[in-house]
This record gives structure tokens, sequence and C-alpha cells, in this order.
């Protein structure tokens, strides 16, 4: 959910991916690239006055445009406000980061900004002329763009993240001394939501590292909506003998695991991908998801809760808030705190001694349909993983 950024396709020489790749090869070596930037129409009418769909005019383009040096075409960036606010996705709220061609949002623009990539000025200059030319697009732009360590900047986007109380969130090629006191919890932030910089981690991480020092370390744990798998992880790192990631998204399963071998404790870590394969009653469950999710998973989430557990719900607005607090209390759980950081919050419960058992199993068929609903808005963030 939530942050992601640039959502783009790119397509090379005879290939036209649906799914993102990352433009930065053609602009990571030591030469500077040309950049033809143009807006495309859903459909491009050409000289005979035909129309040809956006997709096949990014194909034939290499045919038109032959002889000129180009190397790759940018087809077009949208991101999850822009989404949302087009009408493309029902939510700003964007679960997870993995790639997901069946969401192409930027091919449901009526115009995308498209870029035509090349290796000198007037190969770029000469393709520009033909584009307009011979297929009516209209050229904003034609650009040099500098080399660009592209690693180092991807890097440098990932400083690490120091969670009051806890302890500090790094990436892989952090040092020995990046970071400050606590736990040192490492995430790649290749795939999966939850590198620890969006406020809804952290806020669960804050509550995991508040809890009482009677329920510290939770022995057994269940991380619901787990992304990168961070908050189990991370409850792994605090004396948890035994977690397990429940992730619908099974595009993310390799990274929960590559994550906590990260960490030394991938052998006490398990992956699953529905409640539904969870029965035991934990210590502490976590689930960061979105409120009409955790609304839905009330009962089911309470039932995995052993009596006297705790519950940790993140991914909350304001407007959830109220809704959440009840049904949760009506299934047996009483909020014992609270957190709030720009604009979400995240609520801590006690499981009573003895909560209402006769739905608390049951999947519903509300939660599929929410669980469906709330994966929908996901897409393919090109750098986007929180
Ligand atoms: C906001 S991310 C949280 C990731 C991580 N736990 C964190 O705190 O940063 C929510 C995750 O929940 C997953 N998810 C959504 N609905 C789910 C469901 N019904 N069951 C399991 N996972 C779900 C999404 O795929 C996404 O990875």
């Amino acid at each position: 959910m939530l942050v992601a950024s640039g959502f783009f396709h790119v397509s090379t020489p005879g290939t036209r991916s649906s799914a993102a790749m990352d433009a930065a090869p053609l602009a990571a070596g030591s030469d500077p690239v040309w950049v033809v930037a143009a807006i495309v129409a859903e459909r491009v009418v050409l000289p005979t006055g035909e129309t040809l769909p956006r997709a096949d005019f990014f194909e034939a383009v290499w045919e038109l445009l032959d002889g000129t040096g180009l190397a790759g075409i940018h087809e077009g960036t949208i991101d999850v406000g822009e989404a949302h606010a087009a009408g493309l996705v029902e939510s700003p709220l964007v679960i997870d980061a993995a790639a997901a061609p069946e969401r192409d949002w930027v091919a449901d623009r009526a115009l995308v900004d498209a870029e035509f990539w090349f290796g000198d000025e007037a190969g770029a200059r000469g393709a520009a002329a033909r584009l307009v030319r011979c297929v009516g697009c209209a050229v904003a732009e034609i650009r040099r763009v500098e080399p660009r360590d592209w690693v180092a900047a991807a890097h440098a986007a990932h400083a690490p993240v120091v969670i009051p109380g806890f302890g500090t969130v790094l990436a892989p090629w952090h040092t020995e001394r990046s970071g400050g006191e606590g736990t040192r919890l490492v995430v790649d932030p290749g795939t999966g939501f939850g590198t620890g910089s969006h406020p809804t981690t952290r806020l669960c991480l804050e509550a995991i590292a508040a809890l009482p020092p009677g329920e510290a370390p939770a022995r057994t744990v269940l991380d619901v909506g787990a992304g990168s798998g961070i908050l189990g992880i991370a409850a792994a790192l605090r004396g948890a003998v035994s977690v397990t990631a429940v992730e619908i998204d099974v595009r993310v399963h390799d990274a929960i695991r590559r994550n906590a071998a990260l960490n030394d404790v991938g052998d006490r870590l398990t992956v699953a991908t529905s409640l539904d394969d969870v029965t035991a009653a934990h210590d502490l469950v976590m689930a960061n998801i979105v409120g009409p999710v955790l609304v839905a998973m009330a009962r089911p989430l309470v039932a995995r809760g052993r009596p006297g557990g705790t519950i940790v719900l993140g991914g909350l607005r304001d407007l959830d808030l109220a809704e959440v607090r009840a049904v949760y209390r009506s299934a047996g759980a009483e909020e014992v705190a609270s957190r709030e950081s720009e604009g979400w919050s995240c609520l801590t419960f006690r499981i009573a001694a003895g909560p209402p058992a006769a739905e608390s199993c049951r999947s519903s068929a509300s939660v599929s349909a929410l669980a469906t609903r709330s994966t929908a808005t996901s897409g393919t963030a090109a750098s986007a993983n929180r």
C-alpha cells in the first residue's frame, strides 16, 4: 500500500514489455543519452489517416525510427496519486510493489508522456522530426541526460530509519556504523512493502517495542500482511521463537524469506499465503493492512491470538478508527494503546480471556473480497518500495 512512485513501461528493440523495467541501464553508461519527450495518445493517427492503438504504435515506431539510433522507449509513467485522481484505482493506497502486469495503469491513460532514448543528438533530432512529420506526435522537448550512478542514487534514497524505542531499519549495504542503539533490522528494499520508511510500518515497530516487559518477547507471532516481512522479522529479532508471516501476494514470499535470512531468523519464520492456513493461538498478532480489510478480519485475527495476547493493527486512517475499535471490541479485544503519525494510526489491543468463538476462524466471503480489492490497488512500483 501506500506510497508508490513511478509506474512505467520501457521497451527495447523487438520487445514491448507490459511489466515495468528499469530505464536506468539505458543511462547507466559513461556517455550522456539524448531523450525525445513526446505526448502519445491512446490511438495514434498515421499519415494515411488510419489509427493505431498506442501499444501497436510503440512496436511500429522501431521501424519508423530505424537508422536514428533509437535505444529504448519509456512508454509513460503514472504514480499512484495520479492513478487515483484519474479514477483508475479505488484508493491512493498501494498494497504491494511486486510486478503486476495485469494492473496496467499506464495503458489506461488517454495521453502518456513517452520518452524515446538515443545515443546521440543527431539521432534524437532526426527522430523527433520524423515523429512530428509521420505520426503527428507532439514532441515536448529534446534533452541531454547526463550519465548517473543509478545504484548510488538508489542507495541514497534508502537511508537508515531510526524507530524510537525500537532501533534502526537498515538496507543490506549499510555498514556496521550506520544506525544507532537498539535492534538492527535489515530489509532489502527490492520487493514487498515495508522498508521502515512509511509511517504505518514505523508505528507498528514502535508498538512492538512498547509491549510491556511481561509480554516482550512475544514467543509466538503472527504477521498478517507481511509485505517484506519486516514486522515478523522485528518480532523474531526481539526474541520470538516462532513467526508466521501471512502474505496474500505470493510474489513477495521469496523476498520475505530472503529478508529473514539477512537477519539470521530464517529458521524461525514460516511464510503462508492465507490466514486459513494458520490455526495456532499466538502471543502477538500484527496486521498492517488497511482499515476495511482489518474490519472484515476482526474475528479471524482475534481468534488467532491467545487469550491475554496482543493484537497490533496498522494502516488505519481517522475514518477507520471508530469502526475498527467497535468490531475488535465486539470480537473480544480491548484497546490498550494507540499511536498516530502523519495521518496514520496504529492500535494495540489485549485479547480478553474468553473471546467470542462462534465465528472465530471463519474466513468470510467479505474478507476474501476485501483482500482481493486491497491487492487490486497494487501496481508495479519500479522504485517505490518502502
Ligand atoms: C501495508 S503492507 C504492510 C507490509 C508490512 N507488514 C509493513 O508493516 O510494512 C500490507 C500487505 O498486506 C498484504 N495483504 C493485503 N490483504 C491481505 C490479506 N487478506 N491477507 C494477507 N495479506 C494481505 C498486501 O499484499 C501487502 O503486502
